[in-house]
């Protein structure tokens, strides 16, 4: 169903394409035509700005707003305009909405339920999605969580747009990290299980990993013997090997706890240890192919001079490859496997570089695909104190943190003697804290660095998690005592028409306008979009819900018409919730 809103910016965009063949212009420069709010509502509800146009119509922006407006204003009058008026304010066109027609299609949402939000704005497009890839040799921390939710956040997303994805993992299982955890094992596990001490599985592993530090001082030694230990594993010494696939048995099989704890999961799983080879044979192809060369030292290079970089070494002089050559390989063979029209990497900043170069030398390679290549970068996490470091013991191990933010939750529901209300107080507790963390993590921009603040990010009030859970439970409460025959609504019809007090026509607007938010997530591969508009509905309904009696409201076609809205903010807390991997809550 195309909305009031997408209507407008149609017939907007057909008349500029009208104005521009008049004028000998190219008329798919229409295409440029976007949507934009007016800062102040009484200036209309949805402004089309002009500039891109003067060029091409030899025209300042304000005379084409002002021609447009009379063109539009002529379509109306024959009948061929959506429902609303029109008027140039400047530079831009700007469009006052017929509010009964936008209200009316709002409440429409309610039967859409689920569904309301979807769109097929990528519809027959294949996307692939990397995210999480953790090192075998410890937890996840919150590190991770940020890199979780951005990945599967925006794999729910691009869905809801119609595209089929792949969510994929790559797990790496293999190097000096992982021996170094091997080792220390080797010299302090004395064959103990994780079992024997109660500890999660990957938390055992990850244990063995920080005693490393004391092995290199009992034995100076270690270093060399991490690296030794390499060099057999990679021979397939039939011991290490079986020491490997032991801990990391236990280090995957953690890891995947965690991921059902937070509603993450993946299509498919590829291991570096099965990988690490591939990509050679494409070095060896660019190079007689011309794409890359051999230097004076005898390793194979690219020269990056076109995209103002040193040139990069690609496979060493013995021959061994480095991270950029697994990764040529696996993009490559990943298409081959799955033939993507786009591929996107959920990775931290910190390697911006690394892909840049890799979706440069694999456009010259040749891969049509390879325009359609995306780092979705994301930045740090640190807490108040300052950075996480491993070594220094500040590292947040995320089991650890979404059991303290379930225990502050429960205390919560406690002091507010909540227990009977919420039906089970450890469930609604850990759905708590996952709205917190996720919710936290998901509407910061992802390319900057954040703070994450525990206790802010708990608050019932103010833009958090539990904040628009709580919105949700509160609705839900109205719904419930409306379905009970309470107040007069039962009485009543919904009739659109009546919701156009300030407080309910922002709501309208943000129920109509979230199948935007949606499409322009998925666009631009970011949650933060979605979290925004979900949290704005939930404090407009906060207003709302102080500034006009909902259920008490004495006319009961008002009141069946508001609790009528209600359940329309309900339907897209709930699915924008969904699509950030956030609990929805029935009572809190
Ligand atoms: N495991 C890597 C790390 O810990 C991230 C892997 C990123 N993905 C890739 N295809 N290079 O930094």
């Amino acid at each position: 169903m195309r909305s009031v809103r997408e209507a407008w910016k149609a017939a907007v965009a057909s008349a500029v394409a009208d104005m521009l063949a008049e004028k000998g212009a190219d008329p798919s420069l229409s295409e440029a035509v976007a949507a934009e709010a007016p800062p102040d509502a009484a200036m209309g509800d949805v402004g089309f700005p002009m500039f891109p146009f003067a060029k091409a119509l030899r025209m300042g922006p304000p005379q084409i707003a002002a021609a447009l407006a009379d063109r539009l204003v002529a379509e109306a009058s024959a009948g061929a305009a959506p429902a609303g008026t029109v008027k140039a304010v400047g530079p831009y066109l700007n469009v006052f909405l017929d509010r009964a027609s936008v209200a009316a299609q709002a409440l429409g949402s309610r039967s859409l339920g689920s569904s309301y939000g979807r769109s097929s704005s990528l519809a027959g497009s294949k996307v692939m999605i990397e995210f999480s890839s953790p090192n075998t040799n410890k937890p996840l921390h919150l590190g991770h969580l940020r890199n979780d939710v951005l990945g599967e956040s925006s794999a729910r997303i691009l869905k809801a747009n119609g595209a089929e994805v792949m969510k994929i993992n790559l797990v790496n299982d293999r190097g000096v990290h992982i021996c170094k955890s091997m080792l220390s094992y080797m010299a302090y596990g004395g064959g103990r299980v994780p079992e024997d001490e109660g500890k999660k599985t990957d938390h055992f592993v990850g244990d063995y990993y920080v005693r490393f530090n004391d092995l290199k001082k009992d034995d100076p030694k270690a270093e060399e013997k991490a690296q030794e230990l390499l060099v057999k594993w990679e021979a397939g010494d039939p011991e290490t090997i079986a020491l490997w696939k032991k801990m990391n048995e236990w280090a995957v099989g953690g890891i995947r706890r965690t991921y059902d704890r937070t509603g993450v999961s993946f299509d498919k799983y590829y291991y570096e240890s099965q990988i690490y080879l591939t990509g050679k044979d494409e070095v060896q192809k660019g190079l007689a192919s011309g794409v890359f060369f051999k230097a004076d030292d005898g390793s194979v290079r690219v020269d990056l001079s076109p995209i103002g970089l040193e040139e990069k070494v690609l496979l060493r002089k013995d021959g061994t490859s480095i991270y950029m050559t697994q990764d040529l390989g696996l993009a490559i063979h990943r298409h081959q496997d799955w033939p993507f029209d786009r591929l996107v990497y959920v990775v931290a900043n910190e390697q911006q570089y690394h892909f840049k170069v890799l979706f440069y030398i694999l456009k010259r390679l040749g891969y049509d695909w390879a325009d359609n290549l995306f780092h979705l970068s994301y930045g740090l996490v640190n807490l108040p104190e300052g950075r996480m470091k491993t070594r220094e013991g500040t590292v947040v191990d995320a089991d650890a943190l979404l059991d303290s933010l379930r225990e502050l939750a429960l205390e919560e529901i406690q002091a507010k003697g909540r227990e009977d209300a919420v039906g089970d107080p450890l469930d609604t507790a850990e759905k708590i804290a996952l709205g917190a963390v996720h919710y936290y993590l998901a509407q910061a921009t992802p390319s900057k660095d954040m703070i994450f603040n525990p206790k802010e990010s708990l608050s019932f009030n103010g833009n958090t998690g539990p904040y628009i859970q709580y919105m949700g439970a509160r609705i839900s409460s109205l719904l419930r005592k409306r379905d009970r025959g309470e107040g007069s609504a039962s009485k009543g019809s919904v009739r659109p028409e009546l919701l156009s007090s300030p407080s309910e026509w922002e709501l309208v607007r943000l129920v109509s306008s979230y199948p935007e938010a949606v499409e322009q997530a998925g666009a631009e591969y970011n949650p933060a979009i979605v979290a925004a508009h979900v949290y704005a509905i939930a404090s407009a309904f906060s207003k709302f819900y102080h500034d006009e009696p909902i259920l008490s409201c004495e006319d009961p076609d008002q009141a069946a018409t508001r609790l009528a809205l209600s359940e329309a903010v309900l339907v897209v807390l709930k699915n924008g919730l969904e699509l950030l991997c956030i609990p929805f809550l029935e009572a809190m």
